[in-house]
């Protein structure tokens, strides 16, 4: 008989948010369906990204550069930090896997908030290493909790900063903290997916740390402010030996061609960026001060997101707002919680509208 590997049974796959095409499938919708599912950027692409976008089609036919030298160069000067402490992966998601594949094995343990992003199990799963779950504080890292977690088996940890699907960061201060405490023989992934939306409070300058020649893996992405989540690209940064440790499990031609160079193009634009940021900022406010008048507890948010709890089950919450073509994320371990993207302000606008109808029980259950 065909036997998988044993510890196959672990992995429960990664559950993206439903596509809207799901949606169409599902209720056969043919108006506008608002999805704020995934922590997309409601202003779509940077028209440069999109631009080298279409001239790069030519070039499909050829394999993509493997060593991403432009786009890591354009990195390296734009962060100061030289070519070498930087990798570049078909979506951050990938460095994830990467990681948990080149420092993992059945025998080791990789530490982890219980609410935090959802690739981290499954990564963590897939190398067939133990994950050890941490319970969040006062709706974020519990950073001493996760310390006293770490043993000799332990190979990874990971903290995400800002927290997905929570939206709250750890400060300057506190990561400084941590990271001096966490011994040697451990891998610290801060991955930073939201870093561009987070304002100007005491953030952590993660980037440091590597600079500082402690053990930390730095993740960013061209998937949320820079629009680009279709075509997978991030990018991380660690010391020369971490860099070739995860290249050795990379695939070759991870990155497409199109994806590099529409990733440096964007990365151009700055534009797009505060636009970005502005409306996200814009939408935050909107949002927020609407929870606020329905009565809705939130986790104050520094990403693309809001982390909002209702009174009851959430979920025919999110399958009344579905009825209604608006996709939004339920939060396992949750059940009375919704993540709910920021989206452009029609969107958001639709969404609290639909929301007060749905809360004053137009569309009671579902
Ligand atoms: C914390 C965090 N890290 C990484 C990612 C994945 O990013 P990418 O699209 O670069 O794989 C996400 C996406 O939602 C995220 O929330």
């Amino acid at each position: 008989m065909l036997k998988t590997r044993a510890s196959l049974d672990k992995i429960k796959p990664y559950k993206p948010g439903k596509l809207i095409e799901e949606l169409v499938r599902e209720y056969g919708f043919t108006g506008e369906i608002i999805k704020l599912a995934s922590n997309e950027n409601p202003l779509g692409t940077s028209p440069k990204a999109l631009a080298a976008l279409s001239h790069s089609l030519t070039e499909v036919h050829r394999y993509p550069d493997n060593s991403c030298y432009a786009l890591r160069n354009r990195l390296s000067e734009i962060h100061e930090t030289p070519a070498d402490f930087i990798t570049v992966g078909n979506g951050s998601v990938e460095i994830i896997l990467q990681a948990a594949l080149a420092y993992l094995d059945p025998k080791s343990e990789a530490v982890m908030s219980s609410t935090s992003f959802i690739m981290y199990p499954v990564a963590i799963n897939i190398a067939g290493a133990k994950p050890v779950v941490v319970p969040i504080k006062d709706w974020g890292h519990d950073l001493e909790g996760i310390l006293e977690a770490i043993t000799e088996k332990t190979r990874i940890v990971f903290v995400d900063n800002p927290n997905n699907p929570l939206g709250s960061v750890i400060t300057r201060e506190e990561m400084d903290d941590f990271i001096g405490k966490v011994p040697d023989h451990v891998l610290v992934i801060v991955d930073e997916a939201y870093y561009e939306y987070v304002g100007n409070m005491d953030y952590p300058r993660s980037l440091h740390y590597v600079h500082e020649g402690h053990n930390v893996i730095v993740l960013r992405t061209f998937s949320k402010i820079y629009g680009l989540a279709g075509l997978r690209v991030g990018y991380g940064f660690a010391k020369p030996d971490i860099i070739k440790s995860v290249n050795k499990v990379r695939l070759p031609f991870s990155v497409s061609r199109p994806a590099q160079i529409a990733a440096l193009a964007a990365l151009e634009d700055e534009d797009h960026r505060d636009e970005s940021r502005a409306l996200n900022e814009a939408g935050k406010l909107f949002l927020t001060k609407e929870f606020e008048g329905m009565g809705l507890d939130y986790v104050p948010p520094f990403g693309n997101f809001v982390f909002v709890r209702f009174k009851g089950e959430a979920n025919p919450i999110a399958h009344a707002l579905e009825r209604r073509g608006i996709i939004i994320r339920p939060v396992g371990g949750h059940p009375d919680a919704l993540r709910v993207s920021i989206g452009s302000a029609d969107q958001n606008r639709k969404l609290v509208t639909a929301l007060k109808e749905i809360l004053a029980g137009k569309e009671a259950k579902g």
